[in-house]
Order: C-alpha cells, then sequence, then structure tokens
C-alpha cells in the first residue's frame, strides 16, 4: 500500500478538511507530518490538535513555512486569490497540490501557485463526513504515477475514489456523485409524502422512509449485487412492487427525469467553473 506523505499541509479545517484530517489520522498518517493552517480554528480542532500533537496555524505569520510534500486546499472556493499567499510558502516545483474547491480548474490554481504543475483536482461529497464519501478525481499531465498514488490513499481515508481522464468530466462527477447526496435525500422526502398520501400519521411515514434509504444504502454497501439484481430479488411477479416499479419505469418516469436533473447539474457545474 502507498505510504502516507511525510509532510502535508491542509489549507481549511472546515467540514470538508476537518472530515479529511479525521480520516488521514485515523488511517495512520503520523501527527508529525501535518500542519492545519485555518485562521478560525473550531474548539473540536483546537482539542484534536492538542490531543494529537499536529501544528496548527491560526494567524499569518509562515515562519515555519517550507516546501511541503503534500499541500490539500480545503477552503471555500471563493477564498483561493484571496488565502493564495498564504499558503504559497508551502508549495516548491515537486509539492503535489490536492484541491477540492468546487468549480476551481487547474488552471484557476495554477494560476495562484505557478511554482508547481502537479495538481489534482478532486471533488468530494457529503458522506465524506461519516467516512462514505465518493471523490472523483482528475489528475494534471505533471502529476506521478506516485503522487496519483498517494493523492488516491489520501481521499480514500474518507470513502471511494474514481479517476477521470479529462479535467471537464469533474463537472460529470459533481452532477452525479458531488451533488447526488441531495438527491437522495429529496427521494426520502418524496416517499415520506407519498406514505402520508396513502393515510400514514407523518411521523411514522417520516421513519418508515427514511429508514428504508437507510437500509437499502447499507444493502447496497454490503452487497457484491448490483442493484438492478436486488432490485429484481426484491419484485414478485404481479406482486405490489412490480406495481410500483411499472409507475417508476415507463417511459416518462423515473429515469428521464433522473437524466434531465443530472444534465442540469452538469449545466451548471460547467457554468460555475466559467
Ligand atoms: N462540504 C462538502 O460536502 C464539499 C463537497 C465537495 C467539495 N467541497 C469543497 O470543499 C471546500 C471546503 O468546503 P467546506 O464545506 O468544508 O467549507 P467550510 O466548512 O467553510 O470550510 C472552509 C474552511 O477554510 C477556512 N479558511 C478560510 N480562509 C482561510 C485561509 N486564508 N487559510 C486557511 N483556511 C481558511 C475557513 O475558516 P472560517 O470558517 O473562519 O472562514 C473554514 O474553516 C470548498 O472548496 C468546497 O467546494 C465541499
Amino acid at each position: 500500500m502507498q505510504a502516507f506523505p511525510s509532510s502535508l499541509v491542509l489549507v481549511g479545517a472546515g467540514k470538508m478538511g476537518a472530515a479529511m484530517l479525521e480520516g488521514w489520522l485515523g488511517a495512520g498518517l503520523a501527527p508529525s507530518a501535518v500542519t492545519v493552517i485555518d485562521p478560525a480554528p473550531s474548539d473540536a480542532l483546537r482539542a484534536l490538535a492538542e490531543g494529537q500533537g499536529f501544528s496548527l496555524l491560526t494567524g499569518d505569520a509562515q515562519n515555519e513555512a517550507k516546501p511541503s510534500e503534500v499541500v490539500v486546499l480545503a477552503i471555500k472556493p471563493q477564498m483561493l486569490d484571496q488565502a493564495a499567499a498564504t499558503f504559497s510558502p508551502w508549495v516548491g516545483p515537486q509539492t503535489l497540490v490536492v484541491s477540492v474547491l468546487a468549480g476551481k480548474t487547474v488552471a484557476n490554481v495554477t494560476a495562484r501557485l505557478p511554482q508547481t504543475h502537479k495538481i489534482v483536482r478532486a471533488m468530494p461529497n457529503l458522506p465524506a463526513s461519516v467516512l462514505q464519501g465518493m471523490t472523483g478525481c482528475y489528475a494534471a499531465p505533471a502529476v506521478t504515477d506516485a503522487q496519483k498514488a498517494l493523492s488516491q490513499r489520501l481521499l480514500e481515508a474518507v470513502g471511494a475514489v474514481e479517476w477521470v481522464a479529462d479535467e471537464h468530466l469533474i463537472d460529470s462527477v459533481t452532477s452525479v456523485s458531488g451533488s447526488g447526496p441531495a438527491y437522495v435525500f429529496f427521494l426520502v422526502e418524496c416517499l415520506t409524502q407519498a406514505g402520508i398520501r396513502e393515510g400514514l400519521p407523518a411521523a411514522v411515514a417520516a421513519k418508515l422512509a427514511r429508514k428504508t434509504i437507510e437500509g437499502a444504502g447499507e444493502l447496497l454497501r454490503q452487497s457484491d449485487l448490483s442493484p438492478a439484481t436486488l432490485r429484481q430479488n426484491v419484485t414478485s411477479p404481479g406482486g405490489t412492487t412490480a406495481a410500483a416499479l411499472e409507475v417508476l419505469m415507463a417511459e416518462d418516469g423515473l429515469a428521464p427525469l433522473m437524466e434531465k436533473a443530472v444534465h442540469a447539474a452538469r449545466l451548471r457545474a460547467e457554468a460555475l467553473s466559467g
């Protein structure tokens, strides 16, 4: 297995940064290798830094800065231009920069960090916060195989990782897995409403819908079977599930609607990345 880096700087330890940090430390990254830069760290982050012994920098003073093996950018995308001066001293010509900044292209990052072209652009999703994330990544041509493996190791600490060969496909990744958790949450809402319409008390319908999606997700996670096989396994001919699926799988059912929704998300992602 690819070793963890000997030095890693995390810039921005908000929701996504903190989730990745906890994943790395839990997976065995040595705290002594880690520097976290965040101007206003949460109490939880301060306590973690004290407990684990990694370096936490909050001010502009970068006296300790020296090129790191890896720099992970997890600030808000709109902070990139403003924050670049703070983390630039940690980036040298060989530094691997892993950026999770939504909508920021490799060219956007290079414009702020011209000293390296070794940039991996990653799009994680919200379940990374419970170590069940799905991250799609693109590696710029200058990224070495070893650096790709290193990025994979780091991103796998919060879930699964897939690579795309063209950067523009990151917008498609965003439209499927990046925004995807919200589609599933909405499915729970719709299933709840449908249950209420069929006579269930609201709280009961909400619990049935939520636990059903949780349980189906867990089954999917634990099983090697395809979703289609799992679906067929619970669908008896002429039964209740078949009656519902006939509606969902009709020509004007869920499939064209999902395609339309995912397409809209991709167009929006494209527009946002300029
Ligand atoms: N959350 C997700 O599900 C998700 C999914 C995909 C991609 N992403 C990407 O992940 C990035 C972070 O998102 P988030 O949800 O984790 O946002 P967030 O919770 O706001 O985290 C950003 C963190 O960066 C800190 N920060 C601000 N300026 C900084 C500076 N100059 N130097 C160092 N740190 C600085 C912020 O501190 P303050 O709070 O004090 O400003 C905050 O702790 C975004 O680019 C987003 O596109 C997030």
